[in-house]
């Protein structure tokens, strides 16, 4: 919830008492006054912040209304009733928000907020697909832009993606973009995966008979690629009461190395109702910062160097000045919008 004090001086204290283990109290005290002016223009504006898990200790615990992983926001941008949403995550959640909510004002505070899986893929790259693989339905990870859910079928996140591919009554069913969720869904579902092949033509089927599988696509996320079994290995022997957690985005070796693999907010549940005194997440390194911040008797290990440069453009000095000066507005074309709709609703109706 967002902190809302009469005064700056009563701002810092109370994120001093949150976040003190954290952030050093001289960052605090400079970020007191950014948080103060947050959400005094957010009740002037009648905006609600949406932050993603990954956004900064101090701009996750003390300006935002609403937290979660990628499907729960997208839930809540479906129901908020504020005229302005202001979105500290990257740029495709932006978007969702925005197709989900195309009458409001979706703010985003940086455009260079971007994805490398969202980047890996385009419109034309997935009717290519479907041309390759006739009836194949397309589940498409909500990392992606507008332009590519509208050419889908269904959405879904990390939390949904083996329960939206069997909703599909189909044998064999195209998942994009990201080859590591990918292939950690298929062996989940017990699945087959193949990728298509590009020869000098374009894309081609492999040479292969596909029954029952998963077409892929070859493209990773820049954070969780880095992750190696090697780092999960070493910190077992160090450290053998720790527990680790992987997102779903790491390889398949390092989801089978770790205790548990989840989206961000499953990830966060488990540490909350667990009892260990170490953890180990192999995801984006501020997650790390905000579970310690909430979780002040369980020590996350700080052995986290992967950053994602994309989330970390989102700063309390950006959501102040988008919400000061009305910027990033995002906006999709109306047709691409109402396709990429359907393919966000039907992933919502699925629990
Ligand atoms: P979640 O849906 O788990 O929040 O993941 C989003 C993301 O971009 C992870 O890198
Ligand atoms: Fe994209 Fe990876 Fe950053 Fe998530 S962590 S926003 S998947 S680049």
């Amino acid at each position: 919830m967002p902190i809302v004090e009469k005064s700056v001086e009563a701002t810092y204290e109370k994120m001093r008492t949150m976040l003190i283990n954290v952030v050093p109290s001289v960052e605090l005290r400079y970020k007191s006054e950014l948080v103060f002016e947050i959400n005094r223009l957010k009740a002037e504006r009648q905006a609600v912040i949406l932050g993603h898990n990954y956004m900064e200790p101090a701009l996750y615990h003390s300006v935002t209304d609403y937290v979660g992983d990628s499907l729960e926001l997208s839930r809540v941008a479906a129901r908020t009733d504020a005229p302005t949403i202001v979105f500290c995550g990257v740029r495709f959640m932006a978007e969702t928000a925005k197709i989900l909510s195309p009458q409001k004002n979706v703010l985003l505070p940086s455009l260079d907020a971007g994805c490398s899986l969202a980047a890996g893929i385009t419109a034309e790259d997935v009717r290519q697909l479907k041309a390759l693989f006739p009836g194949a339905p397309v589940v498409t990870y909500v990392n992606t832009y507008a332009d590519v859910k509208a050419e889908s079928d269904a959405c879904c996140t990390s939390s949904n993606a083996a329960e939206v591919i069997k909703s599909f009554d189909t044998k064999v069913v195209i998942f994009l973009p990201d080859e590591y969720l990918a292939r950690n869904v298929a062996r989940q579902l017990d699945r087959p995966i193949f990728f298509p092949v590009r020869g000098s033509e374009g894309l081609r089927a492999p040479d292969v008979e596909i029954r029952d599988a998963i077409i892929g696509w070859r493209v990773k996320c820049e954070v969780h690629e880095k992750y190696t079994v090697d780092d999960v290995q070493r910190v077992r022997r160090q450290f053998p009461d720790t527990v680790v957690l992987a997102h779903p985005e790491c390889s398949p070796a390092v989801v089978a190395s770790s205790d548990y693999s989840g989206s961000t907010s499953a990830m966060i549940r488990y540490v909350r109702e667990s009892e260990a005194p170490h953890y180990l997440l192999l995801t984006e390194c501020s997650m790390g910062d905000n579970i310690a911040a909430e979780n002040p008797k369980k020590e996350m290990l700080r052995l986290c160097s992967v950053r994602c440069p994309h989330m970390n453009e989102i700063t309390l000095e950006q959501t102040l000045a988008s919400l000061r000066d009305n910027r990033h507005s995002i906006e999709v074309a109306p047709d691409v919008g109402q396709r990429a709709r359907r393919a966000i609703e039907r992933m919502l109706e699925v629990q």
